[in-house]
């Protein structure tokens, strides 16, 4: 049987209310499951995560951060200040913060070193967008951010990063990668990888899949060879339907 590695990304969505049930019945379902639960938040309910998730199997973090210790950076958040509140890992290069905010290659591999500076394990995302999937260009693309993304970093730190595989097109669109096709591409992800860092054992790299896992199509996708987990946005949101995810059997 794997471990399971499942993190929720809750983007903007939910109240101080509603997450204080969610974190109460989050906390039972993980505490039942011996797959590796985490969540995470907007970085305004971190001081509500570190109240009510301490002591619990339910990691948080954050879904983004600035790659600077300190500064005039109006508007953004430090990892000493994600430190502060005991968040333990962080999403690095979400789509949506390279589409909608334009993060850069050269960003994301900032805030990489960043995070493993602090202690904070980055979840390094990565994917393609429909018109490169079209134009064939998937394992082109994919490739060149996991490069650019991992640049600088050490064979021993690698360790301590995971690698979100989530094809742009399938976020949020009710439309996942079949099974089989995300299996190929975290093969190929573990390949280009261990070749980088000339890891001996693909398996030892951690590799998720996200983009419209649900309750529905969780079982067919996690049981796939390679497929370590998943990083789950809208099915995240309603604890019914993240708890049959977490507790898919493998
Ligand atoms: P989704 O989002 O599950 O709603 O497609 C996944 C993500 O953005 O991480």
């Amino acid at each position: 049987m794997k471990k399971l590695y499942l993190f929720g990304n809750l983007k903007m969505n939910l109240n101080k209310t509603e997450l204080t049930t969610y974190f109460e019945k989050l906390k039972q379902v993980a505490e039942h499951s011996l797959n590796v639960v985490g969540v995470a938040l907007p970085v305004i309910y971190l001081p509500l995560a570190s109240q009510l998730l301490q002591d619990s199997r339910v990691l948080y973090g954050a879904q983004n951060m600035f790659y600077e210790d300190s500064g005039a950076y109006t508007g953004e958040t430090s990892a000493l200040m994600l430190k502060d509140y005991n968040a333990t890992f962080v999403l690095v290069g979400h789509s949506e913060r390279r589409n909608i905010f334009l993060e850069s290659d050269t960003m994301v591999n900032k805030k990489v070193h960043q995070a493993l500076k602090h202690g904070l394990m980055p979840i390094v995302c990565v994917g393609e967008t429909l018109s490169q999937k079209e134009q064939g260009q998937t394992k082109d693309v994919v490739k060149l951010q996991l490069h650019e993304a991992l640049q600088g970093v050490t064979k021993e730190q690698l360790n301590t990063i995971i690698i979100a595989y989530e094809p742009v097109w399938a976020i949020g669109t009710g439309k996942s990668a079949t099974s089989t096709d995300a299996k190929e591409l975290i093969t190929y992800i573990k390949q280009v990888v261990s070749a980088m860092f000339s890891v001996k054992n693909s398996d030892d790299i951690i590799v998720l899949y996200g983009g419209s896992l649900n309750e529905n199509n969780a079982s067919e996708l996690l049981n796939m060879p390679n497929i370590d987990g998943g990083l789950i946005g809208g099915a995240s949101l309603k604890v019914e339907s993240f708890e049959k995810i977490i507790y898919t059997k493998v």
